[in-house]
């Protein structure tokens, strides 16, 4: 393990994140942060901030007073650094465990596809329940892999089929967090009040085969660094078993949806 997870989630290079993942995240991101319908002028920290998609949705939609962004990956965060130059934001190298307090406490603590990376959920709730000033919320939104985020769904399950040791990296087994009494019995027992679940769910549409597949050989992220590990011939052999599975389609366009679980929370009569 690494300050950022095992290794081999590979959060290595912020190009091929946004190839892989960013482009779907920059989509929910901004959902999240319309059902979270936060007070204009509000002080945030989004934490495991990656390439920066939870951040420029709140500086495009939530009118924020200041964003500090922090994650571990020093890839990510420079590449997040690039993406937005908007002086209402701090980019700051840290992660769970140990985050970047605010003078007078922030309005809102977020992640968005972070939460179950972090080595302990439920202790980083608390130390986000703990940076919050009188009447702040933390908040999350995560990726249902078990169930509805339908592109990893497909993926893991081939992968499984294709290569046996993929079980034990196949994310809907790996993040039990992720649905909806998963993250409940988390914010409780950080200590959260007032807990409030609702499922977002995106289009995910690709142009073709060649769309899907290709970023996951850009090798950040769990699924990608799963591939850059295979052998040709192993690769070869989940490409042909994932387009089988999406129905064999030969060059058509591949619709498919993706749910995540969005929470937010306060500390109750702490803000009484
Ligand atoms: C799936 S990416 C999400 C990035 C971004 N929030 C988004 O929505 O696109 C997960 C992020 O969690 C970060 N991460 C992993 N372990 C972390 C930790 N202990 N503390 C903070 N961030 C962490 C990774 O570096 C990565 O940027």
């Amino acid at each position: 393990m690494n300050a950022s997870g095992p290794a081999s989630d590979g959060w290595a290079a912020g190009d091929a994140y946004e190839a892989f993942m960013g482009r779907w995240s920059r989509v929910l991101a901004r959902a999240f942060v319309a059902w979270l319908d936060p007070r204009p002028q509000s002080a945030w920290l989004d934490v495991g901030c990656g390439t920066g998609a939870l951040t420029a949705a709140i500086c495009e939609f939530a009118e924020p007073s200041s964003v500090v962004a922090c994650d571990p990956a020093t890839a990510l965060l420079d590449s997040a650094r690039h993406r937005l130059a908007d002086p209402r934001v701090t980019w700051v190298s840290a992660g769970s465990g140990s985050l970047p307090a605010h003078p007078v406490g922030y309005d809102v603590v977020a992640s968005c596809l972070a939460l179950n990376f972090f080595p302990d959920p439920r202790r980083a709730v608390e130390e986000q329940l703990s940076l919050l000033r009188l009447g702040g919320r933390v908040a999350a939104a995560v990726w249902d892999y078990g169930d509805g985020m339908q592109l990893l769904r497909h993926f893991w399950d081939a992968a499984v089929r294709v290569e046996p040791r993929a079980a034990a990296l196949h994310e809907g087994c790996r993040f039990p967090l992720c649905n909806a009494e998963g993250l409940e019995s988390a914010f409780r027992a950080g200590g959260a009040h007032e807990v409030c679940i609702e499922a977002i769910e995106i289009p995910t549409v690709f142009e073709d085969f060649g769309d899907l597949w290709r970023p996951f050989l850009g090798g950040t992220g769990p699924a990608p660094a799963f591939v850059a590990d295979l052998t040709r011939a192993q690769r070869d052999r989940l490409e042909c078993e994932l387009r089988n599975s999406l129905g064999g389609i030969a060059g058509g366009r591949i619709a498919l949806t993706a749910r995540a679980w969005a929470v937010t929370a306060g500390r109750g009569s702490l803000d009484r």
